[in-house]
């Protein structure tokens, strides 16, 4: 199946030459940023059921639906008539209204539809009790609208409508819903094809094509472009994401990456989720009998049953030490919480006999139980806390660790040696059982039916629960399962079947060689793990009649690896373990979970959901970007720039057990992960490897190639030397946009949500030309004010596209646009801002020239409704919160949006932070005036000193007291130069006032009535 690589063949020099068309693009003119990133959130929101992600681990795989929008903007000319270029895009995606409606696959409520309609559609579809319409409300929208409202209960569809005369109305009603809640009822576009032949006509009509599906539609489309089917390529294929879209959209791919594991995912991509329904049958035949196999293996060895014929799920350990004062060795865990369900706890009963401690598990505990576990907590803050003589010791100090003469720290743990899977006897971090969750069957069932029930597997479809203190019995089974593994250890290694590698130092792999001693990857596992794991493999071997089905089986060992490991935390909320990766790092546990078969199923068996297309045009390699050879019509990359992800270090977890078989059945890639050639981090190194590889890229291109680089979003400097990178690289940027792909989980503390993505799009530069710094400054500016006006004429006013974060983007890519149209700027030595380190304090003249546009493009932006003198005067606090006001009136609730702001004013974090209601991602707004009320009024915070702030107070104080004369008077007294100060409050105050009646925004509804009347008053004073 694995095609070699071709693209040489398809695409010659000949025909690298003989380019068809230069004109622009769909996306270097457009790019509907806002349903984009809707879609995006969407796609992220599925979690587990996103299309690749059941494959495997890997962090931060990109949208499909981001790659999807980009490649159709790449393929799709710019026409004469913006408008209904966009149209057009926006149905091939099925994000224009009827694709949305055909997306909708769940029932809206019937209040949904009742109040989307007007009075009119309302009688004409449902009975509506007469009385609701009374003589005072009769011709008041709104009271007729409330009234409703409040009596939904009694209003019900009219008797005998048909289904099509329903549907009508309903369609009526969701295409007044806004898009966001609109997708709330949708499928992702992916999970759905566009059959309607009425929208084929008009797509073809307007791009001259002859298509009857997107796959057709796209090789059409490339082929006016280039005369061929052109191929896409993407030389950091990570998890696969952009190899596979082009793919699946039916254009050829070409997906490289340094890491044979991201090469690993983007083959199964590729190659697995493409296959028809009888091979994929075929597939979870193999899996279903590896699986039925190793169960019939386990179950002759008699390891996870015990002698009352109850299944074991899960087994559950903890680190045991001896306390440095007493001498006793203590269990640790920093809870003894085992099960919050069933209310069960660990009980540590101190042995005096035996100098440690008895575990007692405790099931339907108690309230005293439950206290007497707490009290009994062994690791607190990072310290051994000892039931017995109540001190406390440091971790660090129980592993003795230390720092040399030079300041160098000195680990003080014993390192494990090759052939070691358990601690010696005198380690310092000894291995204990302490409960196992046994599930005792109550039906007739046999355990491997129990055993295989698909879907999430609850507790209930296999039994009851039982949470135990081990037996002897089972302490036996513990010693047989070591026995097993030491007869099988070495052979099993020798064959591949169990990681061997040594642990490389680095930023994550130190961890656990500092806080265990674990230098080898298989002593992340313990002898259980191991047996278990090893086993699978052996089967998957034995079993496997193709690369395919050994490729699945793999990725089922790699899920298995990932969520049965000593570093997989048992949930007492939820009954389960989680898994290692749950976040970007290789964590020691102090306690963990080891799961059995029964908790293991869904994990190996993963969901297999293809799609079917034709694969036979994709190429996947294991290659340094820098060399590679293939030439691609699109380069869409995604590099590891500005990074927290070490991908060089985290998948060597994986490859420590892939490496043997990847050897095998990839006999062309390698199967390590070239940490070395990594590119990661900044700096000059980071600097240079990045122009190589672009430079590469850029030569390995037709002349009317294009590419798309997309980055995280970052400050200007990150910006300038990206920039930099790729003007060096003999690129020229033509277009940037941000889609927000902000996710929930993050928020303001944690840092690492991730705010947007840029998408930079760019040609081959062509020009000799050379210009000055002054010349492009004032190219820039009229750049930057002329993208504003573009992007403000194709906005739709219904559903705006573009916020202020948009606007301020088009500044930067502005920027970009005309200094890389230059060979050279007189001034800017790019070697030597290149080699300099990326500091605060220097401002680099690229940065200098972005932020002079970022000025322009503010200073542009002055909102609809506020007079253009007084906006000046204003301090940076308050033009912020303003323009704040304005996402929040266009429904933008994300954290990326206002962080982008407030950069561009110049808001510190401190400051604007204290600014927010909220800081969850997507629900993201400024304070009302009661919520800001006085807190840090005039204090040393630059909002709080503002004119804008007193105003805020006024305003607080007479809705409190319900009378505007005593914000008046709050002004009056507060703000000193009232007079002169006066036309500025007006024209605040009125801005204000024009947030009243916003459906969204309730909260302003009280605020912005106060407003009205302070507005009155005070123009009115002393006249
Ligand atoms: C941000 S990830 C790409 C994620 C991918 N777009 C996805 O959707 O999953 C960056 C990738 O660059 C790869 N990489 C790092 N240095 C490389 C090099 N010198 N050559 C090729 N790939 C490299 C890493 O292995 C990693 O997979
Ligand atoms: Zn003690």
């Amino acid at each position: 199946m694995n095609k070699e690589i071709e693209t040489k063949d398809t695409i010659t020099e000949s025909n690298i030459t003989n380019e068809t068309s230069i004109g622009k693009s769909f996306i270097e003119v457009q790019f509907p940023v806002s349903k984009i990133s809707k879609e995006s959130y969407k796609e992220r929101k599925a979690g587990q059921s996103q299309t690749l992600t059941g494959l495997g681990k890997w962090w931060g795989r990109k949208p499909l639906i981001l790659v999807r929008a980009t490649i159709l903007g790449l393929l799709m000319p710019a026409g004469v008539d913006p408008v209904k270029d966009r149209d057009i895009y926006l149905k091939i995606l099925m994000m224009d209204a009827d694709g949305v409606w055909q997306r909708k696959n769940k029932p809206m409520k019937d209040n949904i539809v009742i109040e989307n309609l007007s009075l009119k559609e309302l009688k004409e579809y449902f009975e509506v009790p007469v009385d609701l319409f009374t003589s005072e409300n009769e011709n008041q929208d709104k009271l007729i609208k409330q009234a409703i409202k409040k009596n939904i209960a009694d209003i019900s569809w009219k008797k005998g409508l048909s289904i099509e005369t329903k549907n009508n109305a309903s369609k009526l009603a969701f295409d007044r819903l806004s898009y966001d809640d609109r997708l709330g009822y949708c499928l992702r576009p992916e999970e759905t094809i566009l059959d309607n032949q009425n929208t084929w006509v008009e797509i073809n009509n307007h791009l001259g094509t002859n298509a009857t599906n997107l796959q057709d539609l796209m090789r059409e489309l490339g082929i006016k472009k280039f005369g061929y089917v052109p191929t896409v390529g993407d030389c950091f294929a990570g998890g696969g994401s952009i190899p596979f879209e082009a793919a699946r959209i039916g254009l050829n791919a070409y997906a490289s990456d340094l890491n044979p594991l991201a090469g690993l995912l983007t083959w199964a991509g590729l190659n697995i989720l493409s296959l028809p329904d009888d091979e994929v049958k075929k597939l979870k035949d193999f899996q279903e009998k590896v699986f039925d196999e190793v169960c019939k293996q386990v179950e002759e060895w008699g390891i996870e049953k015990n002698e009352k014929g109850w299944m074991a799920k899960y087994y559950l350990y903890c680190n045991e030490t001896v306390c440095p004062q007493c001498k006793t060795l203590v269990p640790m865990a920093p809870s003894w919480w085992v099960s919050k369900k069933t209310k069960t706890v660990a009980i540590l009963k101190h042995n005096a006999n035996n100098n440690n401690f008895d575990i007692n598990i405790v099931q339907n505990a108690s309230p005293a139980e439950v206290l007497e576990s707490e009290k009994t907590i062994t690791v607190m803050d990072g310290s051994l806390v000892c039931p017995n003589c109540k001190n406390k010791s440091p971790i660090s100090v129980l592993r003795r660790d230390d720092k040399d003469a030079d300041g160098k720290s000195i680990f003080g743990l014993r390192r494990w040696e090759a052939d070691e899977f358990m601690p010696r006897k005198d380690d310092v971090f000894q291995e204990r059982l302490y409960a196992i969750k046994y599930l005792k069957k109550n039906n007739k069932k046999t355990w491997v039916q129990f055993l295989k029930k698909p879907g999430p597997a609850t507790d209930a479809t296999y039994g009851t629960v039982f949470y135990v203190q081990p037996t002897e019995l089972d302490l036996q089974r513990e010693v047989k399962v070591v026995q097993l593994l030491k007869e099988r250890f070495f052979d099993w290694q020798l064959k591949g079947y169990l990681p061997s590698a040594k642990i490389e130092e680095g930023y994550n792999t130190t961890q656990p060689i500092r806080e265990r001693g674990w230098q080898y990857w298989h002593q992340l596992f313990n002898p259980r793990q191991l047996l278990l794991s090893g086993l699978f493999l052996e089967q998957i071997e034995a079993l496997s009649t193709s690369k395919i089905q050994t490729v699945a089986g793999l990725l089922g060992l790699n899920i298995l690896a990932d969520y049965n490991s000593k570093l997989a935390i048992w949930n007492n909320g939820f009954d389960k373990g989680t898994n290692t990766f749950y976040n970007q790092a290789i964590n020691t546990q102090i306690n963990y979970s080891t799961r059995c078969l029964s908790a293991l199923y869904n994990s190996f068996i993963f969901p297999l959901n293809p799609y079917q297309f034709n694969n036979s045009n994709s190429t996947i390699q294991t290659v340094d970007a820098r060399i590679l050879d293939a030439v691609c019509n699109f380069w869409i990359t995604d590099p590891p720039y500005a990074d927290a992800v070490n991908y060089h270090e985290l998948t060597e977890y994986f490859l420590a057990w892939d490496k043997k078989v990847i050897e095998k059945i990839f006999p062309e890639w390698y199967s390590e992960s070239r940490r070395i050639l990594a590119v990661r981090g900044e700096g000059e190194s980071f600097n240079n490897s990045m122009i190589e590889i672009y430079t590469n890229l850029a030569k390995n291109m037709p002349t009317n190639g294009m590419q798309v680089v997309m980055f995280t979003h970052q400050d200007p400097s990150v910006w300038a030397d990206l920039t930099l990178i790729l003007w060096s690289a003999g690129l020229h940027v033509t277009a940037a946009w941000n889609i927000a792909t902000e996710t929930e989980s993050g928020g303001l503390k944690a840092g690492n949500y991730v705010q947007g993505t840029v998408i930079l799009v760019l040609r081959k530069l062509t020009t000799e030309a050379t210009a000055f710094k002054d010349e492009i400054t004032y190219e820039i500016q009229e750049e930057v004010k002329a993208q504003i006006d573009s992007m403000r004429s194709l906005e739709d006013k219904e559903d705006p596209n573009f916020s202020d974060a948009d606007y301020l983007l088009a500044a930067y890519a502005a920027t970009l646009k005309i200094l890389t149209s230059y060979k050279q700027i007189g001034e800017i030595n790019v070697e030597y801002e290149l080699s300099k380190p990326r500091d605060k304090k220097t401002i680099s003249p690229v940065v200098e020239i972005i932020n002079s546009a970022i000025k322009t493009a503010y200073d542009y932006l002055i909102p609809l409704a506020f007079d253009s003198y007084i906006w000046k005067t204003l301090s940076p606090e308050e033009r912020f919160f303003i323009k704040g006001m304005e996402l929040e009136k266009s429904n933008i609730y994300q954290l990326g949006a206002y962080q982008e702001m407030a950069r561009g004013f110049g808001v510190g974090a401190i400051v604007y932070k204290e600014m927010l209601a909220s800081s969850k991602a997507n629900q993201v707004r400024f304070k009302t005036p009661i919520e800001f009320d006085n807190k840090g009024l005039g204090g040393a915070d630059t909002f709080n000193n503002t004119l804008l702030r007193q105003i805020l107070m006024a305003i607080a104080q007479s809705e409190k007291e319900q009378n505007g004369q005593v914000g008046k008077a709050w002004l009056k007294n507060e703000v000193e130069d009232y007079w002169n100060k006066r036309q500025t409050i007006i024209e605040l105050l009125k801005y204000l006032s024009t947030i009243e009646h916003i459906d969204h925004m309730q909260h302003w509804e009280s605020p912005a009535l106060y407003t009205k009347y302070l507005v009155e008053l005070i123009s009115n004073d002393g006249v």
